[in-house]
């Protein structure tokens, strides 16, 4: 609760606050000065209530479009610092778990907030290896879906590349890792036993690392909002999930590599940065709300797909990509707005490279995100202070005005 005083001391409230961990406010629509509590570099919204022009007056709000400067929760599962370029998980810098680590690993971090001992690493690597087995019926879900249907759509209800491809579902393989074996229910075809491409193997798992979790985007935002009306985690999911389709978030994958072929060809980049800066589209893989530095998991994809392409042979889109890089971390247009690539940069690259389809780019964004989305799910419905998301609004409509009759509209 704010400590308000009236107007003649309210000009020596400020000079007696100083110090205080309290933000000093004059109303100057009624002289009143307000002493509001600092908490975590914070201010609670609902303080602002209290600050009344009259007992009709139901207090102030904060309007904050796309909550570009709200936090809407306290979380301790993960921290990016936007202007370094820093991401840690659970206080890990990413580029350590990166290289150290595994994407079961970073999973069981994120979820439970410490990294497992041998014992809880060996438990949790078994549990969702014997956990993998789809329940028969899913198949034919999966079955009933057009064969072009969009993984992504397909993926908001179940899963779904090798119906879209016309072959039949592959069983796990519980002897391969957990990437191992996603590649074998992906790829394997008529060999008795799917060995994964180690080089391969070790780039998907990092990658799924890199995308385990990112703090409150859009679709954490979305897992955490729909999550706060207590509907099962599934659905709470399913809402993540369409959240991340969209092509400014998690969907910007799949837009850079269809981005990349619009644009053919090297000598056709001027042209296309020039459409940029006229407004007329967006370079899709650069740019962040948080990240006015390079991102953190860019650098390091970037790292993986040198060797990825040892592997699988240069993808020839790269030059182009590059140049799109080199021109832009150049060009005033982008440095005056902190645009740098970001995770969604290079990833349609690799992707490409191992033979995923564009369209299931972003199914393997949601996949590894599932484990941040789940802690911060946990993590919200464990917090005493949250309760069904619903914020407010400035309702900018007309006044109560009365029905007419419809002979009498005009
Ligand atoms: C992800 O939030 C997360 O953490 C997300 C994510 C995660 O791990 O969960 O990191 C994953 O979603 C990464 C972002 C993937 N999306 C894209 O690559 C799509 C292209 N990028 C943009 O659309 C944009 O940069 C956003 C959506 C990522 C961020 O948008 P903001 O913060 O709302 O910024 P903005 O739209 O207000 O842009 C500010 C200015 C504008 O110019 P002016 O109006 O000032 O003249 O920068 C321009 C924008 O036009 N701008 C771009 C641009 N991104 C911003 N101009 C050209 N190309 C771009 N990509």
């Amino acid at each position: 609760m704010p400590r308000s005083t009236d107007a003649d001391t309210a000009k020596t409230t400020p000079t007696a606050a100083a110090g205080r961990n309290s933000l000093s406010v004059v109303d100057n629509r009624t002289g009143k000065s307000y002493d509001i509590p600092i908490d975590s570099g914070t201010i609670k919204a609902i303080e602002l209530r209290e600050i009344q022009t009259g007992p009709d007056d139901f207090g102030l709000m904060t309007y904050d479009p796309a909550f570009t400067n709200t936090a809407h929760c306290k979380s301790r599962i993960t921290m990016i610092d936007g202007d370094k370029g820093i991401l840690n998980y659970r206080g890990y810098p990413i580029e350590q778990l990166a290289e150290h680590s595994t994407y079961l690993e970073t999973a069981y971090l994120i979820v439970n907030g410490e990294l497992p001992t041998r014992r809880q690493h060996e438990d949790w690597v078994h549990d969702i290896t014997h956990h993998t087995f789809l329940h028969e019926n899913m198949k034919r879900l999966i079955e009933a879906f057009r064969y072009d249907a969009h993984p992504m759509g397909i993926l908001v209800s179940t899963f779904a590349y090798r119906a879209s491809v016309g072959l039949p579902f592959i069983y796990p393989d519980n002897d391969l890792s957990y990437t191992g074996n996603f590649l074998a229910m992906l790829f394997k075809m008529a060999e008795s036993k799917y060995r994964p491409n180690p080089v391969l193997e070790r780039a998907l798992d990092v990658l799924f690392i890199l995308h385990a979790d990112h703090e409150q985007n859009c679709s954490t935002l979305a897992m955490r909002a729909v999550g706060s009306s207590h509907p099962d985690p599934y659905s709470a999911v399913a809402a993540a999930v369409a959240a991340l389709y969209g092509p400014l978030h998690g969907g910007a994958n799949e837009m850079v590599l269809r981005m990349l072929k619009e644009i053919g060809s090297v000598r056709n980049v001027p042209e296309y940065i020039k459409r940029v800066k006229q407004g007329q589209v967006r370079l899709m893989g650069f740019g962040h709300r948080v990240y006015k530095n390079y991102d953190p998991r860019a650098r390091i994809i970037k790292q993986i797909a040198d060797q990825v392409f040892e592997v699988t042979g240069r993808n020839p889109l790269l030059d182009i990509a590059l140049e799109l890089e080199r021109i832009a971390l150049q060009d005033d247009y982008f440095v005056s707005r902190k645009l740098y690539p970001n995770v969604d940069f290079y990833t349609g690259l690799i992707y490409q490279s191992m033979g995923f389809p564009v369209t299931m780019f972003p199914v393997l964004f949601a996949i590894p995100r599932t484990s941040g989305w789940i802690a911060q799910w946990e993590e919200m419905l464990l917090d005493a202070e949250q309760k069904i998301a619903r914020p407010r609004q400035v309702y900018m409509g007309y006044d109560k005005r009365s029905y007419k009759v419809m002979d009498e509209r005009s």
